[in-house]
């Protein structure tokens, strides 16, 4: 099913998940709490799974704080907020965990991109080739989500991968939030998400994502 149809809007999902969530910060802790109340099971995970009392707290009867690679071991989906700067090492901390797992990259890179990376995402994929990587939920602040989350029209949640699975993935978490997940391309397009590109900070409901889609591919 294509992810970009505005009449997925919000709705429960068939199927509760297992959600690995790298990063329970800021954003990471919404998020995780977002899929909690949908009913999916959370594993919550920083360098201090134990300081996570708190986020875990606001799970319900959903959430348990794990170390991070318990954590991806876990999950059928991981999504993943750390602060840039520790997105590294928190891959390496996943280890051979992610091989094969779905991984939904929030982060927004500061600073230049290692390797010649032409985004942020393709570098954390160079890291971790071996998972499925999707794009998505990073554009906006957490606060502008929340003021937004299950408003008709649902906002658009730009979503970028080269895998079928993980598109999928993405889709139905982000419609389980109480957005409208829009397909916006392949790996090769998420650096339209990031900073600098001309999707970061865009806030469009999704009659109006195709719109602002073809504005930013036209500015490439
Ligand atoms: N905040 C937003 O509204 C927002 C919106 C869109 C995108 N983003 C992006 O999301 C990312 C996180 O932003 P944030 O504002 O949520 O940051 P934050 O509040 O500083 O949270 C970052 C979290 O990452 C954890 N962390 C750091 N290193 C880690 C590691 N190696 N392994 C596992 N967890 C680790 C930290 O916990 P420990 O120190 O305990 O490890 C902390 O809980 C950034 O890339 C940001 O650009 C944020």
């Amino acid at each position: 099913m294509p992810v970009s149809h505005p009449e997925e809007g919000a709705g429960r999902h068939a199927v509760a998940m297992h959600i690995g969530v790298i990063g329970a910060g800021q954003l990471g802790a919404t998020l995780a709490e977002w899929c909690a109340e949908g009913g999916h099971d959370v594993a919550v995970t920083s360098r201090h799974p134990e300081r996570l009392g708190d986020v875990v707290s606001h799970l319900g009867g959903h959430g348990t704080a794990l170390p991070v690679a318990e954590a991806v071991d876990f999950a059928d989906v991981v999504l993943f907020a750390p602060n840039w700067e520790s997105a590294p090492e928190a891959i390496s901390l996943a280890g051979p965990a992610l091989n094969g797992k779905i991984i939904i990259d929030a982060t927004n890179p500061t600073g230049p991109l290692p390797g010649g990376a032409a985004s942020g995402f393709e570098s954390l994929m160079q890291l971790a080739p071996e998972a499925h990587w999707a794009k998505a939920l990073n554009t906006l602040p957490a606060n502008v989500l929340q003021h937004r989350r299950g408003h008709d029209p649902l906002l658009a949640e730009f979503v970028c991968t080269d895998l079928r699975d993980a598109r999928q993935a993405a889709a139905t978490i982000i419609r389980d939030m109480g957005f409208a997940p829009y397909y916006a391309g392949g790996a090769d397009t998420a650096r339209l998400l990031e900073p600098g590109g001309p999707l970061q900070q865009t806030e469009v409901d999704v009659f109006h994502a195709k719109d602002a889609l073809a504005e930013a591919l036209t500015l490439r």
